[in-house]
């Protein structure tokens, strides 16, 4: 090899070098994209599903303008690694199956699949894989069966929504249920859970709900709930930070007063209509309620008069007492004290 030859072979090496750093420069712009894992995952769960015209997953594609899957409708990821960390995928008409290709995004805070049609069919286990969930919307999705006990995985939930609301009360067939709550006491930084609709038949469902300490919304209406074996379940412990308790249209009876007459200062919103109290009376621990707002007691068979403690709730705006035999005055308690409440 002659020395030019030599010169020339090297220059050509730090061209070469030269195109090779453009390139690499060029695929890892900062314009993070998702992962090809990822992507082929997303493909892989719209496979499974259909939906109406102008669902979300129509923008999911394989051609090459289309190939961050960051950019697609209903996904979204990290700014700053890429990952995939929401899927929104509520109201899109939806059916069909969830593929277990969605274990594939561990990174997943925000995860909701509600009002699609998953025709009766179980809530897939592996969704307790998921295991940095803070959000779990699956309402109205109508999935049925048992409810996984895989979802005590999910350690860092917040929001947890599996209810069905039907307008007519009847709730659908091979409804979401489950025998025990076991799972429950796991999720120790829930602060909404609506399981209404669902079945959920458990005496010891007070016990589990009992140990959420960041619980502020219970909404737990239709769900067949007997009365909770009070016993087990420590009145101390009571979540002070209950802000909205719905436990309307049971099978509950005046036992669950005792619950309630534990500290709940910060309660503003209480439905405990359609439940059996019959004989008893609105207890007067209630006017101890001093945030309370909304109170709902109707179609209870409550009986006596309205306690001279509710003097005491001055934000009530809403009583609503209706089909009790309930005697005596409002007017003489609450307006009294309070001029503002139940204006
Ligand atoms: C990255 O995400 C954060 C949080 O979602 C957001 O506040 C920020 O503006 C984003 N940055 C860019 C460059 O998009
Ligand atoms: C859900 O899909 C099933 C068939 O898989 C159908 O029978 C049912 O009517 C659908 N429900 C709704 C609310 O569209
Ligand atoms: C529970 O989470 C752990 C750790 O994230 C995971 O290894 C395991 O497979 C999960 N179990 C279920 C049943 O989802
Ligand atoms: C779940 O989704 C339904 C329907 O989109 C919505 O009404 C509900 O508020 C959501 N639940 C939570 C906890 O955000
Ligand atoms: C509760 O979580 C722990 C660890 O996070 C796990 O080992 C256990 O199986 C979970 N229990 C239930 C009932 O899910
Ligand atoms: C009280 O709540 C804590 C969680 O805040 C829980 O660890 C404990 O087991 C509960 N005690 C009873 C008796 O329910
Ligand atoms: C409530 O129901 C439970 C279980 O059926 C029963 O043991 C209890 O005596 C009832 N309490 C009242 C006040 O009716
Ligand atoms: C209301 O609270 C006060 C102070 O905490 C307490 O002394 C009283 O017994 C309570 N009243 C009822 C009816 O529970």
């Amino acid at each position: 090899m002659t020395v030019a030859n030599m010169v020339e072979a090297r220059c050509c090496f730090k061209l070469l070098y030269a195109i090779v750093v453009v390139l690499l420069l060029h695929t890892s712009s900062p314009c993070i994209g998702c992962s090809e894992r990822d992507r082929q995952a997303l493909l892989a769960l719209k496979q499974g599903l259909v939906g109406d015209d102008g669902n979300c997953l129509l923008s999911w594609g394989r051609e090459a303008q289309n190939k961050d899957c960051c950019q697609w409708d209903g996904v979204y990821c990290n700014n700053q690694t890429g990952h995939v960390v929401k899927l929104d995928l509520g109201e899109q008409s939806l059916r069909g199956k969830i593929s277990p290709e969605l274990v594939q995004f561990q990174h997943l805070e925000y995860l909701d699949l509600s009002f699609n049609n998953f025709s009766g069919s179980k809530i897939p286990d592996f969704i307790g894989s998921l295991s940095n969930l803070i959000y779990l919307n699956l309402s109205q999705a109508n999935f049925g069966g048992q409810i996984p006990n895989q979802l005590g995985n999910l350690t860092h939930l917040q929001y947890l929504d599996l209810s069905f609301y039907e307008d007519n009360f009847i709730p659908p067939v091979n409804s979401i249920h489950a025998k025990n709550l076991n799972w429950l006491p796991n999720l120790s930084g829930l602060k909404h859970l609506d399981l209404s609709y669902t079945t959920l038949s458990d005496v010891g469902w007070l016990e589990a709900v009992n140990m959420l300490p960041k619980l502020t919304n219970l909404i737990l209406q239709g769900c067949n709930l007997p009365p909770p074996i009070i016993s087990s379940v420590s009145l101390m412990n009571s979540s002070d930070s209950l802000v909205r308790v719905d436990l309307s249209l049971n099978s509950l009876n005046s036992s669950i007063f005792q619950w309630l007459s534990g500290t709940h200062t910060n309660l503003v919103y209480l439905d405990l209509s359609m439940n059996y109290f019959r004989g008893s009376s609105i207890p007067a621990s209630f006017g101890n309620m001093s945030s309370l707002a909304h109170l709902r007691l109707y179609y209870s068979e409550l009986e006596g008069g309205i306690p001279n403690s509710f003097a005491k709730l001055c934000r009530l705006r809403e009583l609503d007492l209706r089909s009790n035999s309930l005697s005596g005055q409002l007017s003489d308690l609450c307006l009294k004290h309070c001029p503002n409440a139940l204006k």
